[in-house]
């Protein structure tokens, strides 16, 4: 135990972010679970987990998306290891400044206690991206912070715990409680969110995964019992890529909803709505990790990895723009499925 500490510490940088050190350890922590699994074969570990990458470099697509994507093997300890090395980093503090710019968690500092829902938040680069938010911008909170993920428990179970250690490891702060429950749009006994007390839900990098899906009975139950459900004045923070499809299926299931951020301000990007075929505007985020001088992530596994395999489909991803759009719900909708 002392050992597994010490040489995890030797990763973790005194330069780095709270949310930085807390991804390194959880990183670490999967990784060891990869190398026991390929006995500590080097050459093994590394291969598994470029062939991860590979796979996921594959599966997120814009055409992969929008064919179907129910089957990536996010419980895969290899793909868990590869997805927080290439995208929770990029995910968390593209989050992060997705709430900033929309402002959805300005003004609340009277709150007693804030209720973040992540919906489909996987390994929790969201709750990174919420503790982020946090830790810069409401220093003098004094109520509670919640953050509940919902996500598939049979994929992410494995991370879930270990982040928890890591943000007790790292962040222990009385304000904060992070919960995390099972949750499958696809399945009748999964799919109802327990969402009454959110203040705002947010679904990043989630709507693009589930949109192949969208007409399936579950689904449209799902996305229906939360807009039921949610109290009136909850936020709907929706981000990710930009998909025209995506877009164009999330602004119609929020309709009823009050948009807050119409785009029309720079930067921002346009497209065409298939449905109405008018040009619209979304607004847009840009990140680059690597003009981020407090994150100093993973340079020893990036090293290898890099150094031996093709980068396009290896490397960590520093740079994305993201889109977003902010709902408000006004008041109950009228119309019930089950
Ligand atoms: C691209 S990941 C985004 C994860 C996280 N929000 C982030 O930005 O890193 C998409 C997430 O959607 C989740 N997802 C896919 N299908 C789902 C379903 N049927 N029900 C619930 N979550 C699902 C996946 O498990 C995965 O965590």
């Amino acid at each position: 135990m002392a050992e597994f500490e010490s040489k995890m510490q030797a990763w973790i940088k005194d330069e780095q972010c709270e949310v930085g050190r807390i991804l390194t350890r959880l990183l670490f922590d999967i990784q060891g679970k990869c190398l026991e699994e390929a006995r500590n074969d080097v050459n093994s570990f590394r291969e598994r987990v470029r062939n991860a990458l590979c796979k996921m470099h594959e599966a997120h697509g814009v055409l992969a998306l929008g064919q179907g994507v129910q089957k990536i093997t996010y419980q895969d300890p290899f793909y868990q290891l590869g997805y927080l090395y290439k995208l929770s980093m990029l995910s968390g503090r593209s989050l992060s400044k997705v709430i900033y710019y929309s402002r959805a968690m300005e003004n609340r500092t009277m709150q007693t206690s804030i209720t973040v829902v992540c919906l489909g938040g996987g390994p929790g680069s969201d709750v990174l991206g919420v503790l982020d938010y946090f830790v810069k911008c409401m220093a003098h909170f004094q109520g509670q912070l919640n953050i509940q993920l919902y996500d598939r428990r049979d994929k992410w179970a494995a991370c879930w715990g270990s982040l928890k250690t890591a943000i007790n490891a790292e962040l222990y702060d009385g304000r904060i409680s992070v919960s995390f429950h099972d949750f499958d749009v696809t399945t009748d006994d999964k799919n109802k969110p327990n969402l009454q007390n959110a203040d705002i839900i947010t679904m990043h990098y989630f709507m693009e995964e589930v949109y192949s899906e969208r007409n399936e009975p579950n689904v449209v139950e799902c996305f229906d019992y939360i807009l039921q459900t949610a109290k009136p004045g909850a936020l709907f923070l929706y981000s990710g890529m930009f998909m025209y499809g995506a877009i164009d299926w999330v602004h119609q299931l929020f309709n009823n909803c009050e948009l807050l951020t119409p785009g029309t301000e720079p930067p921002h990007r346009w497209y065409q709505n298939h449905r109405t075929t008018l040009t619209e505007w979304i607004p847009c985020i840009e990140v680059n990790l690597n003009h981020e001088r407090d994150l100093q992530l993973f340079d020893d596994i990036k090293g290898d990895l890099e150094r031996f395999y093709d980068p396009k489909e290896v490397a960590q991803r520093c740079h994305g723009k993201v889109i977003y759009r902010l709902y408000r719900k006004v008041n109950n909708h009228s119309h019930w499925y089950w």
